[in-house]
């Protein structure tokens, strides 16, 4: 399964925008944690690892900032600078987020609470993950 972006509702408003996510519905599911990432100091790289189990969804809430996501095959690059666009990633995908605009806010909606046992932080065992998971 592959990254996909997700357009989510806007209501647009005179008095400013609105856009929200509900699981199960926008997302496809269940929010057990969400996190954000902030205060990137230029050039820094966050998140290159993948996860066993956790899917997510990335919002850019405000600011920009590039999210590569790799299968073991091909990188693709989704840039993400709207805060009514989410990007899906399934679990199994090795992704790294970088070229953060300054102010930037990612938000990460998670399918999982935190557990250190499902990252895998080393790409030579990410590849091997992939080879032991193919359909
Ligand atoms: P990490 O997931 O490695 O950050 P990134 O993917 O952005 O590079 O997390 C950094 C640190 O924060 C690590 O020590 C684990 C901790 N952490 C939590 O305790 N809970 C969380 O929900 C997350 C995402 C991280």
């Amino acid at each position: 399964m592959n990254a996909t972006i997700i357009k989510l509702p806007k209501i647009e408003d005179p008095r400013g925008n609105l856009s929200f996510i509900e699981e199960l519905i926008h997302i496809p599911f269940k929010i057990e944690r969400t996190y954000w990432i902030y205060d990137v100091p230029g050039g820094q790289v966050r998140g290159g690892h993948a996860f066993k189990e956790q899917k997510e969804v990335i919002v850019a809430l405000s600011g920009s900032f590039d999210v590569v996501v790799d299968d073991g095959k091909l990188k693709q690059t989704f840039s993400l600078n709207r805060s009514y666009y989410g990007l899906f990633i399934p679990s199994g995908l090795w992704r790294q987020m970088e070229n953060f605009s300054t102010n930037s806010l990612a938000l990460v909606l998670s399918s999982t609470h935190y557990k250190d046992e499902d990252y895998i932080i080393e790409y030579n065992e990410f590849l091997d993950f992939r080879r032991n998971n193919e359909k």
